[in-house]
């Protein structure tokens, strides 16, 4: 934490002055689902390019921008790409989006992400609400197979995902019509995709749908006492659960494909908060 202010202190100062409101959520928009800017009103874009020690962007469909935005009378802090550990960052790094949204003042955070679907019951297309992850135990403390944590050596209770704020999510899908899933988000630490042996490893610990991200951010974000929640684009089967490759390409194709639902479904949550 010392040294995270230390890095960030004068980014942090920057934000404050670029941004003069309290943020009501912060979103930080996954593989593909950027584009769910375009649809609110949004009354600043920076780059983090622009933002002092702001790690640089470097996969395609993550844009590295940060909004300030509004959308049924509620303000928002949106992160359009985001920082993964598979880039070379370290977790200091990753979990900058949780921390920034900390330091605005932000008390509830949603992150979402694209995944690979296990679970037969998921299919590409459909929207999976995380009510578990690895890293964390159902007594919401940390575990071991998450690999490396981002609040190591510190045994809090850590509220992910959060009760009410997944409650409120629910909610919004049922308003919308939407199905929404509900499984067990595992994390890897990329850059490759699993080989089928992992997924059937996966599947037997108990996943349901596999990507490489969130976790750190979530686990940051619920150490700082932010209402955390999560929700994944399943954008692909697994490997190995489909005869397919999996490409980079099928992931923001099927992002794509969803993205009307998606943008539905987050707008009725912003309007429910
Ligand atoms: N595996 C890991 N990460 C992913 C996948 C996957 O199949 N799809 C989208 N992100």
């Amino acid at each position: 934490m010392i040294n995270l202010h230390f890095k960030y202190h004068k980014l942090i100062d920057q934000l404050k002055i670029e941004i003069p409101f309290q943020p009501d959520l912060a979103i930080i928009l996954g593989s593909g689902l950027g584009d769910f800017v375009n649809k609110i009103n949004v009354l600043k874009s920076i780059p983090t390019s622009t933002l002092k020690n702001y790690p640089p962007s470097t996969i395609q469909g993550h844009e590295g921008k940060i909004h300030f935005a509004e959308y049924s009378n509620k303000k928002l802090l949106i992160f359009q790409g985001r920082i993964h550990f598979y880039e070379g960052y370290n977790i200091s790094e990753c979990i900058l989006p949780s921390y920034i949204a900390y330091k605005l003042n932000c008390k509830k955070i949603i992150l979402t992400n694209a995944a690979g679907g296990i679970n037969p019951l998921l299919k590409p297309g459909d929207l999976m609400l995380i009510e578990s992850v690895n890293g964390i135990s159902i007594k919401k403390e940390l575990t071991d197979l998450i690999g490396i944590s981002s609040i190591e050596g510190k045994n809090n209770i850590l509220n992910f995902p959060s009760e009410s704020l997944n409650d409120v999510i629910k909610q919004a899908a049922l308003n919308e019509k939407i199905n929404l899933k509900e499984g067990v988000y595992w994390y890897t630490k990329g850059p490759s995709y699993e080989t089928p042996a992992e997924i059937k490893m996966i599947k037997k610990f108990g996943g349901d749908a596999v990507g490489m991200s969130t976790v750190h951010e979530a686990i940051f974000a619920a150490y700082l006492g932010l209402e955390t929640s999560s929700i994944s684009c399943i954008t692909n089967f697994a490997a190995g659960i489909s005869g397919n490759k999996l490409n980079h390409e099928e992931v923001t194709e099927t992002a794509n494909k969803v993205k009307d639902k998606f943008e539905r479904l987050i707008k009725k949550i912003i309007s429910f908060i």
